[in-house]
């Protein structure tokens, strides 16, 4: 039995979701799915970072109460994902009672190991980061650099995790496991980070910060957030210091924690040492993504560019979700930023989703029909050690490897690649011609092979387009789903003879987002 557990990132409540947060939650997800089609396994977790000052800040700017903010934002972070069809198996939200408790018994127990202790201080804090920033890390003018806000100045006596005493083994498990931190330039990043690292503080006075959870046996203080927000990974597997629970057991260590760029170092400094300090081990990677920009430019409610995944839908008025997630997953190299644009979306899924990959089939199928009255006959399957058949299976291989290393942007390319080989293929063999000359046989089986290779597309391109690739497997008349399909058991020459299809079954996959056809279809 092979287990597999990732998760995102939680993302704060204090807001609506937009396609920054999509970005992770669907790159999470073609991960996912993608384990799915090769383990037995996979757990995905997901959920809400809900505590803090930032959280207390918004809901009296709106005169709400925090949970009522909370409530109502998390409705919209869920609808979100449900359209966006973000499979995960558990949505945890750090105002879970069962998450409260836990986080107090983990705080208790690294007080009892002596990795907590009080102390006075004067720090300069960012709303937006939840963190104290060190004066070496702000801007030229003392701002925070990913905020662009003055931190405030705080002077408070709080409890203090002794991080300094971890930095060495921290060191070493990094430099020992190449895979911990990915991509594996961003490294270095914390590496350099860990030489300046001091003691963090864990809790804020009430007075401050007065939503969050109380530490057990102190009336002054509540746990401030990184402790509380990192461990909903393990809180969520019902783990207890007292007695981990059998999901915990089955699951931890994570297979792969999916976060942004701008917090790799809570997830690859605090959180080892939290571990380390509760003797539990690291999960087995630390994936950091990069950033999504608009048109070139950091999303920012002041600019006014900001983005929900429902706007994208709406303009394009598409059906699925399938688009935007393929697009989201090719536009950067995994872990670098990357941009959304109208004009870029329009030309990336109009390439290879409508074109490449929506004609080529449909081209396919209507040949079939007018040739052979959409009949395979037992002849015209093809045996595995064509070129065509070669170059299916070593592209299986290749988007396994990619997803080894969590590149999904390149394992979606090699899926392009593919179907380009497969178009050429068609161009170059032009069985239209062969037909004409009469070389029925020769004919059927190109076309034969182009329907494989589609079974073959769609299958590896189902974690990104879920309904997409189910449609191909319809059109081919295959009745289960493609995500449901192991890639170890993909073999070549599974369409079976007999009738694949008929004139009036035939339907694209999917239209230009831009064609008049696309529009009206989807008014009528
Ligand atoms: N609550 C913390 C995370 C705690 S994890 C134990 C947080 N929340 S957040 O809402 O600010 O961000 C959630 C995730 O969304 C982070 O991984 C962050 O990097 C990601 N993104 C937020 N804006 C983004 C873009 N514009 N582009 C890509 N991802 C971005 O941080």
């Amino acid at each position: 039995m092979t287990k597999y557990y990732l998760t995102t990132a939680i993302d704060y409540a204090n807001g609506a979701p937009h396609i920054g947060h999509a970005y992770e939650k669907i790159q999470t997800d073609v991960i996912a799915r993608h384990f799915r089609q090769r383990y037995d396994d996979v757990y995905f977790l997901t959920g809400t970072d809900e505590h803090g000052i930032k959280m207390q800040k918004t809901a009296a700017a709106q005169g709400v109460t925090p949970k009522e903010l909370c409530d109502s934002n998390v409705a919209k972070f869920k609808e979100c994902w449900d359209g966006l069809g973000i499979s995960y198996d558990q949505f945890i939200r750090t105002t879970d009672v069962e998450h409260e408790e836990i986080v107090q018994k983990i705080f208790k127990k690294l007080q009892d190991n002596g990795d907590i202790y009080k102390h006075s201080y004067t720090g300069l804090y960012c709303s937006g980061c939840e963190s104290f920033l060190n004066p070496r890390d702000l801007t030229e003018d003392g701002l925070c650099p990913d905020h662009l806000k003055k931190p405030e100045e705080v002077k408070e006596e709080n409890y203090f995790f002794k991080l300094s005493k971890y930095k060495d083994r921290i060191i070493e498990h990094i430099k020992k496991h190449p895979e911990f931190i990915q991509p594996e330039f961003r490294a270095n990043e914390v590496l350099n980070q860990l030489e300046h690292i001091e003691d963090i503080s864990v809790s804020r006075s009430k007075e401050s910060v007065s939503w969050g959870i109380p530490v057990l046996g102190d009336d002054s203080q509540n746990i401030y957030v990184w402790i509380d927000a990192l461990s909903n990974y393990i809180t969520a597997l019902g783990y207890d210091p007292e007695k981990p629970s059998e999901k915990f057991n089955k699951y931890w260590p994570a297979d792969v924690q999916v976060i942004g760029k701008d917090i790799l170092k809570f997830h690859a400094i605090y959180w080892p040492a939290f571990l380390m300090a509760l003797d539990i081990p690291l999960p087995k990677t630390i994936l950091a993504h990069g950033w999504i920009t608009i048109d070139q430019t950091k999303m920012s409610k002041t600019i006014g560019n900001v983005i929900a995944p429902k706007d994208v839908m709406e303009t394009f008025e598409l059906e699925y979700p399938d688009a935007f997630r393929y697009f989201m997953m090719v536009t950067a190299p995994t872990g670098r930023d990357g941009n959304y644009s109208d004009v870029d979306f329009k030309e990336r899924v109009n390439a290879d989703l409508a074109n490449n990959i929506g004609n080529l089939l449909n081209r396919t199928l209507n040949m079939q029909v007018k040739y052979f009255d959409g009949e395979i006959k037992p002849e015209f399957i093809t045996e595995s050690d064509n070129e065509i058949a070669k170059a299916a299976i070593s592209t299986v291989e290749n988007v396994k490897a990619h997803f080894d290393k969590f590149e999904v942007a390149e394992a979606a390319q090699e899926i392009v690649n593919f179907s380009n080989i497969v178009n050429k293929y068609v161009n170059d063999t032009a069985p239209w011609g062969l037909a004409k000359e009469e070389k029925m046989l020769e004919c059927a089986k190109v076309l034969y092979n182009v329907m494989e290779s589609m079974r073959f597309i769609a299958t590896m391109l189902a974690p990104y387009c879920p309904n997409i690739a189910n449609d191909v497997y319809k059109q081919l008349n295959i009745s289960i789903n493609p995500c449901e399909v192991k890639l170890d058991s993909l073999k070549w020459a599974e369409i079976p003879a007999g009738k694949i299809t008929e004139k009036e079954k035939i339907k694209p996959v999917f239209l230009r987002v831009d064609s008049e056809i696309a529009g009206a279809s989807k008014k009528a």
